[in-house]
C-alpha cells in the first residue's frame, strides 16, 4: 500500500499528516463512536460526491450525531485538501467522531464537539495482469453487528475477515449469513448467471455501496438486473462474480475458496461493464462535484 499524501485536514486546519494529533480520549478511539466515507478523485474531481455525502449524512443521522457541515462546505474543505496534495488521481478519506470529553462514559457527552478529519491517499493500483486474471476470494461466516448499513469505523470484524483472506492468499472475504451471500469485507458483490446481473438487496446487513448503485445504473438497459437474495450455492455456480468499491471500481473474482468461477477468467459481461464504467468516469470529468440547489 502506498503512503498517504502529506497534507490532511483536522478540525478546521490543514496540517502535515505526520504532525496531526487527536486526544486518546476521543470517542472514535475509545468506542469506535465514529463514521467515515471514502471517495475517489479523478483528475482532481471527486467522483459521485453527492452519493457519498448523502450516505455520510445518513450514517451521522443513524448514530445521532449532527452533520458538522453542509454538502457545499464539505466540498470546499475537500477541494482544498485535494489541491494542497497536488490534485490528480487519489482517494479522500473523511471521518467524523463524537469528539472527546475528559473521561470515559458510554453515554453521549453533554456537549458534543465532533472531531473532523480528512486525508488523501494514492488510489490502489491493479495491474493489467490482475485485471486480466481476476482476483480470488474466500467465503467467511458473518460475525458483525446488526447495523452494517452504517458506515462506522468500528470495523474489527471486517479487519479479521480481510486478514483471513490475506492469510489464505486471497484478495477478498465474501461474507455469508444463513447460507446467503451479503457482501465483501470492504466491497459490494454481484454475480452473473445466464446473462442476468444479480446483487443482494440493501438491508441492515450490508453497506449500501455507492459503486454498487453506479454499477446497477450502468447495467440497467444493457442486461437484465435482479436485486434479490443470492444463496451461497448460486455464488459457486455463477458464470461471473464481481466486487465493487469506491477505490476499486468493479473487479472480477475468478476463484472462490480455491475453485474457479465460470471459465476462471473475467467474463464478457464484466468486460462490457468495466468499459461503461470508464466512459462514465470520463463523462463526469470536468463537471461540478456538487451544485447547491
Ligand atoms: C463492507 C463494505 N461493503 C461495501 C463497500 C463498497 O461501498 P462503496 O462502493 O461505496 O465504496 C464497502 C466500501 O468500503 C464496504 O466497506
Amino acid at each position: 500500500m502506498a503512503e498517504p499524501l502529506p497534507q490532511c485536514y483536522l478540525n478546521g486546519e490543514y496540517v502535515a499528516l505526520r504532525n496531526a494529533r487527536i486526544s486518546p480520549l476521543d470517542r472514535g478511539f475509545l468506542f469506535g463512536d465514529s463514521v467515515y466515507e471514502v471517495l475517489p478523485v479523478f483528475g482532481g474531481r471527486m467522483f459521485l460526491f453527492c452519493e457519498h455525502f448523502d450516505r455520510l449524512a445518513r450514517s451521522l443521522q443513524e448514530i445521532r450525531l449532527e452533520n458538522p457541515h453542509s454538502h457545499a462546505a464539505w466540498q470546499d474543505i475537500l477541494e482544498r485538501l485535494i489541491a494542497r496534495n497536488g490534485g490528480g488521481d487519489m482517494y479522500v478519506y473523511v471521518q467524523v467522531t463524537r469528539g472527546m470529553e475528559f473521561g470515559r462514559n458510554h453515554a453521549f457527552p453533554a456537549v458534543v464537539k465532533p472531531t473532523v478529519f480528512a486525508m488523501a491517499s494514492p488510489l490502489p493500483v491493479f495491474t493489467e495482469a490482475q485485471r486480466a486474471a481476476g482476483l480470488s476470494a474466500i467465503t467467511v461466516e458473518d460475525f458483525r453487528w446488526g447495523r452494517c448499513d452504517i458506515k462506522t469505523t468500528a470495523l474489527l470484524a471486517n479487519v479479521l475477515m480481510k486478514q483471513q483472506a490475506m492469510d489464505a492468499g486471497a484478495n477478498e472475504a465474501i461474507i455469508i449469513r444463513n447460507g446467503q451471500v451479503l457482501e465483501g469485507a470492504s466491497t459490494s458483490i454481484f454475480i452473473v448467471r445466464d446473462g442476468v446481473l444479480i446483487t443482494p438487496p440493501n438491508s441492515h446487513r450490508i453497506l449500501p455501496g455507492t459503486t454498487r448503485d453506479a454499477t446497477l445504473s450502468l447495467a440497467t438497459g444493457v442486461m437484465p438486473v435482479e436485486i434479490r437474495d443470492v444463496p451461497l450455492a448460486e455464488l459457486r455456480a455463477a458464470d461471473e462474480v464481481w466486487i465493487s468499491a469506491a477505490t476499486r471500481d468493479v473487479l472480477p473474482i475468478t476463484c472462490v475458496d480455491g475453485s474457479p468461477i465460470g471459465t476462471g477468467l473475467p467474463g464478457p459481461a464484466y468486460l462490457r461493464l468495466s468499459e461503461s464504467f470508464e466512459n462514465l468516469r470520463q463523462r463526469l470529468a470536468g463537471t461540478p462535484a456538487y451544485t447547491p440547489a
